[in-house]
């Protein structure tokens, strides 16, 4: 066997980047998979992301609403990758795991760290790939400022920020991504970033954090970028107004293991906002932790600053995975950087189904940038700093408690 056979359960608008991304890996010689299925609980979903598939691919994956008969159905499929929204991933990934299929789910890992557990020990049950799907610090910017870090460019880090608070009150791409039982804006984005301070800058130790929710009621905006079929329908579809529950503003002071100290600012909501990243070293800073289709940005003191392109120009030992050296052979991301990344992701699952090997960001991996984010809202319910380590092993958990007992997890 040189391809696994995979089926993509959820296919809203995330599930249909997906198959963008799927097809970004089928026009390589790298291919090792091959989409066999399409599992949605909303039929008419599923067939939409048939449809697209078909003319991605030529061919029309079976579509299933239920994973039990799509196994039956199809009993040499390999994997599953789960594209729902969070307050379902844990029961669909373990339901996956139990029969038998190896599983990508997407970010965030579960809805609560207590979810996230049930997932880890369904894998190790089961004996099954569990891998977290984190597709920011796979750009060729987050490899660079992470090989720039390794080789003490900028000297050892002592302080670092990292601000992405957008304001206004209109709905964040879904109406769900407000309601706190089902991830709200900063679960949502808070883990791309809580995974690539994790990436850059090693484990969170403590955390003090603060966080509310100012917008009350969200409003549909007048239009959406993204052009994709699904999401224009959806957008038709959405209702003026969404009463959120979810809190949309956070700031945070973390602790690293390292010693260094990080300044959070993140969220959706509100009246204003900032972004910016930066890394202070003793020898110099990098402006960016790295992101999808970003450029990183180093300034070695005296030197002034260098773009991606000059750091490339004269890095020593920088290398990209050959897939992604592929997809980027400049070593920035420039073209559908989106699809690629994922592409990258799916590469990674077969190959290490294929070889029986491992995956980059695995249960544990996948926790910890969950337990990153609710570390912020737990130390902002206890009005006290708390440390990763309670938080991990749920001994701080008020806050998630609530979702846990209405989810029934
Ligand atoms: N990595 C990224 O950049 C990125 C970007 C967007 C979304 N995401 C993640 O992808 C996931 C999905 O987000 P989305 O925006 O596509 O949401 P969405 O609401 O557009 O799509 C979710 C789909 O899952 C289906 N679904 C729900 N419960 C199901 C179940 N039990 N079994 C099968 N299907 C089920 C829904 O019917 C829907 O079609 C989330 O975890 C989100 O955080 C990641």
């Amino acid at each position: 066997m040189d391809r696994i056979k995979l089926a993509l359960v959820g296919c809203g608008g995330m599930g249909t980047r997906h198959l963008y991304g799927m097809r970004e890996l089928h026009e390589t010689p790298f291919n090792n998979m091959e989409l066999v299925a399409l599992c949605d609980i909303r039929t008419e979903n599923a067939e939409m992301a048939a449809s697209e598939a078909e003319s991605l691919f030529g061919n029309r994956p079976a579509v299933f609403t239920d994973l039990e008969t799509m196994v039956r159905s199809i009993p040499d499929l390999d994997a599953v990758s789960v594209v729902t929204d969070p307050s379902v991933h844990h029961s669909v990934v373990c339901q996956a795991l139990d029969l038998g299929l190896h599983v990508m789910v997407e970010k965030p890992m579960a809805i609560t760290v207590g979810a996230c557990r049930i997932m880890m020990e369904a894998a190790e049950r089961n004996g099954r790939i569990l891998s977290v799907a984190e597709n920011y610090r796979r750009d060729p910017s987050a490899r660079l400022v992470n090989h720039l870090l390794a080789t003490g460019a900028i000297g050892t880090p002592y302080l670092s920020w990292c601000h992405a608070l957008g304001g206004g009150n209109t709905i964040f791409i879904t109406p769900w991504r407000h309601l706190k039982e089902k991830g709200g804006p900063l679960l949502d984005m808070g883990v791309h970033y809580t995974d690539l301070i994790r990436y850059q800058l090693g484990d969170v130790a403590e955390v003090y954090g603060d966080a509310r929710l100012v917008e009350k009621v969200r409003h549909k905006p007048e239009a959406i970028g993204d052009n994709y079929a699904f999401y224009q329908q959806r957008h038709q579809k959405m209702d003026d107004t969404v009463p959120a529950t979810a809190e949309d503003v956070s700031v945070a002071l973390f602790r690293m293991e390292s010693g260094l100290t990080l300044n959070w600012m993140m969220g959706r909501g509100g009246t204003g906002g900032t972004g910016g990243e930066m890394i202070l070293g003793e020898k110099g800073r990098l402006e960016s932790f790295g992101t999808r289709g970003g450029n990183a940005v180093l300034e070695i003191a005296g030197e002034g600053k260098k773009s991606q392109s000059e750091i490339l120009a004269d890095v020593d030992g920088f290398e990209l995975e050959p897939l992604a050296a592929h997809f980027f052979p400049d070593r920035i991301a420039k073209e559908n950087a989106d699809w690629r990344l994922i592409a990258l992701e799916y590469f990674e699952l077969a190959d290490a189904i294929l070889a029986n090997g491992t995956v980059e960001l695995d249960g544990l991996e996948g926790m910890k940038d969950v337990a990153a984010v609710y570390a912020i809202l737990e130390s902002a319910t206890a009005r006290t700093a708390v440390s990763l380590d309670d938080i991990e092993q749920a001994r701080i958990y008020a806050y998630q408690q609530e979702i846990d007992d209405f989810l029934g997890i």
